[in-house]
């Protein structure tokens, strides 16, 4: 791996950032100092320093979390419980990131990774990956149409109160004033404003599932795990 790559990834700063203070000569690798963004380095083995501080390489990793209420899905925030500060100790990492955003009322299966890759896969709006999530909702008329209605309208795409048209997205109830809605997109506070625009209210949002993974049982809420090999493969499955 190059040094420039190497240090933008276990410094969190951009490449060119990493270019910029090895060109400065910062950086030394192996005991010798050095002004080549390109040299190459080998994780785990070759000794990085920058400004004379060890730059041990830390390798990815991948968490589950359910996400309880009460807690925004940032990584700083100047007032608010950040769900950064429910990560233990062992596992924080400068690079280690939501994949995705929920509400802070919003509790369920929230991904926290250091692969960017990973996060850009979960994430990224053209992959469309299923995302499932259980809403308990209240509203007369909402409560009034019959499942293969709401259905149908969930099916066409839902129109936003400002117009926007939502892909295509499942609906089911699993109880009297319990969606199942899945969603293969992902706007602001967007199960919310589809109900609104069903003229229904949500109470509350939990998210049982990401591709082909539900919120694991043994995860309490506000607790979280490393994923298993398996359970990453599961996250990515688009079912299609
Ligand atoms: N849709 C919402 O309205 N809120 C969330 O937190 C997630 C999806």
């Amino acid at each position: 791996m190059r040094l420039d790559r190497y240090l933008s990834e276990q410094l969190v700063i951009s490449r060119s950032q990493a270019t910029a203070l090895v060109r400065s000569g910062r950086a030394s690798v192996d005991g010798e100092r050095t002004r080549k963004p390109g040299q190459p380095v080998r994780p785990g083995t070759s000794e990085v320093t920058c400004d004379g501080e060890p730059v041990p390489w830390v390798p990815e990793i991948t968490l589950l979390m359910h996400k309880p209420a009460g807690c925004v899905t940032a990584r700083l925030d100047a007032s608010e419980r950040t769900v950064l500060d429910l990560v233990p100790a062992t596992w924080r990492r400068p690079a280690l990131a939501p994949a995705g955003r929920l509400d802070k009322d919003t509790t369920g299966l929230l991904v926290l990774t250091t692969d960017g890759q990973l996060n850009h896969a979960l994430t990224h709006p053209a992959r469309h990956l299923p995302k499932r999530y259980l809403a308990t909702v209240e509203g007369p008329a909402m409560l009034a149409t019959d499942e293969a209605t709401l259905a149908a309208r969930f099916a066409d795409g839902v129109a936003l109160a400002d117009g926007t048209r939502c892909r295509p997205a499942g609906f089911r109830w699993r109880a009297p004033g319990v969606a199942e809605i899945t969603l293969a997109e992902g706007r602001t506070h967007q199960v919310k404003r589809m109900v609104a625009a069903v003229e229904g209210h949500v109470l509350a949002l939990h998210r049982e599932a990401i591709g082909g993974l539900a919120l694991p049982e043994d995860l309490a809420p506000g607790s979280c795990r490393l994923a298993s090999p398996e359970e990453l493969l599961a996250l990515s499955e688009r079912g299609d």
